[in-house]
């Protein structure tokens, strides 16, 4: 899948192998790849524990490298939320990707086609419109494609509202050439962060019981689903205890960053963002890792060693205010842990791999932001 230029990107961070994790240049993406494979193998093994597949959702990672790992891990495949991150893992050898979100816009669907020719990809669709266009650029790339019917069980986002409209839109699937429906997604994201286990456990059970309904209508009307796809790192153990759901899409267990917290056990932190302080003042540290270094937009970034300082986060700074227990002195470095990880990621070229404190790798973080680095209208090699 990488490109010359994927190449040349990783190939500049090079130099950062065999440093220790607190010796790089600031800010700098740290993967802690032993926290990570445990995570990693501790949702696997609890899904397995629950006869669920596992597809994970890789939009917190947008790697390769980990994708492979979780795949080895049991995974029968991955989703993702955009169609670029679909063509870089499939490229990378990802044999089954499915984008758990609607494509729209006639580059993008037309790069989608071309793309089926080679991987087994599929798609979410709630709209008969955007079935047809997925149609069209299909037939004319020569391919075909699997869909799920996205089901808006509570969240309000994408979705058909009403099992009428799931059945409109299959009849309507169902006569599309190239499209090949094999079932429904449920993704009842609305539930995820719910703090109260209870609360969460009812709300999620409220959602399946809706995909449920939506399930048995498409089977009287002559689409049985064999897939129901549903779940995230919130709900993996409740959904995925649901027997009616087939595959679950948690993804951002792999990390675990402030966000997602502590809401589910047995998992750790493996992503930080290393800073230095390059302002100290008696009562304030400052850090070269700001908005444009570290994600906040859904929970505040906290220091490793003082998780109890609160940080404020300007563009290039991270400002936080210490008392005596703080032994930061200039020019130290010092890790953070993420508010949100997937904002983050996507700020950066590459992770720094660290197994045992030192760097032992560069993996590429492909493809980051919202560009579509080449990919669009570019037929697939092989
Ligand atoms: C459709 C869909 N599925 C699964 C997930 C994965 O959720 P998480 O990263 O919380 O595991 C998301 C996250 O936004 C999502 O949008």
């Amino acid at each position: 899948m990488q490109g010359s230029i994927q190449e040349l990107i990783v190939h500049a961070y090079e130099s950062a192998i065999g440093r220790r994790r607190g010796d790089l240049v600031t800010p700098a993406l740290i993967l802690d790849l032993d926290v990570a494979r445990r995570n990693i193998e501790f949702m696997a093994e609890r899904l397995r524990g629950f006869r669920m597949n596992l597809r994970p959702h890789i939009k917190a990672h947008k790697c390769p490298d980990l994708a492979g790992l979780q795949i080895q891990a049991g995974a029968i495949g991955i989703c993702t939320a955009t169609v670029w991150e679909a063509i870089v893992m499939s490229r990378a050898g990802i044999e089954d990707v499915y984008i758990a979100n609607e494509v729209c816009g006639r580059d993008k669907i037309s790069a989608l086609a071309t793309e089926a020719r080679r991987g087994h990809i599929s798609v979410a669709v709630d709209n008969p419109a955007n079935a047809a266009d997925l149609s069209d650029a299909l037939r004319a790339a020569g391919s075909t494609m699997d869909v799920l019917i996205e089901v808006d069980v509570g969240m309000g986002r994408g979705g058909v509202r009403s099992p009428e409209e799931a059945v409109t839109l299959a009849q309507c699937v169902s006569r599309l050439p190239g499209l090949r429906l094999r079932g429904i997604q449920a993704y009842e994201g609305h539930c995820m962060l719910e703090p109260d286990r209870t609360v969460r456990i009812r709300k999620a059970g409220q959602a399946m019981e809706h995909a449920a309904e939506v399930m048995e209508r498409l089977s009287k009307a002559g689409f049985p689903c064999a897939v129901v796809s549903a779940g995230g790192t919130g709900t993996y153990d409740i959904t995925g205890a649901d027997r009616r759901v087939t595959e679950i899409q948690a993804g951002s267990y792999v990390f675990m960053d402030n966000f997602h917290g502590n809401l589910v056990p047995g998992f750790s932190r493996s992503l930080t963002v290393l800073a230095t302080v390059v302002i100290r003042h008696e009562r304030t540290v400052v850090l070269d890792a700001g908005l444009k270094s570290i994600g906040v937009d859904e929970a505040l970034a906290t220091l490793v060693p003082y998780p109890f300082y609160k940080g404020e986060f300007h563009e290039e700074h991270a400002i936080f205010g210490i008392d005596d227990r703080c032994e930061l002195m200039l020019g130290d470095t010092v890790e953070l842990i993420p508010g949100y990880a997937p904002t983050t990621v996507n700020l950066y070229d590459v992770y720094h791999v660290v197994e045992s404190g030192i760097v032992t790798g560069i993996w590429p973080i492909a493809p980051r932001g919202p560009g579509h680095a080449g990919l669009a209208g570019k037929a697939p090699k092989g």
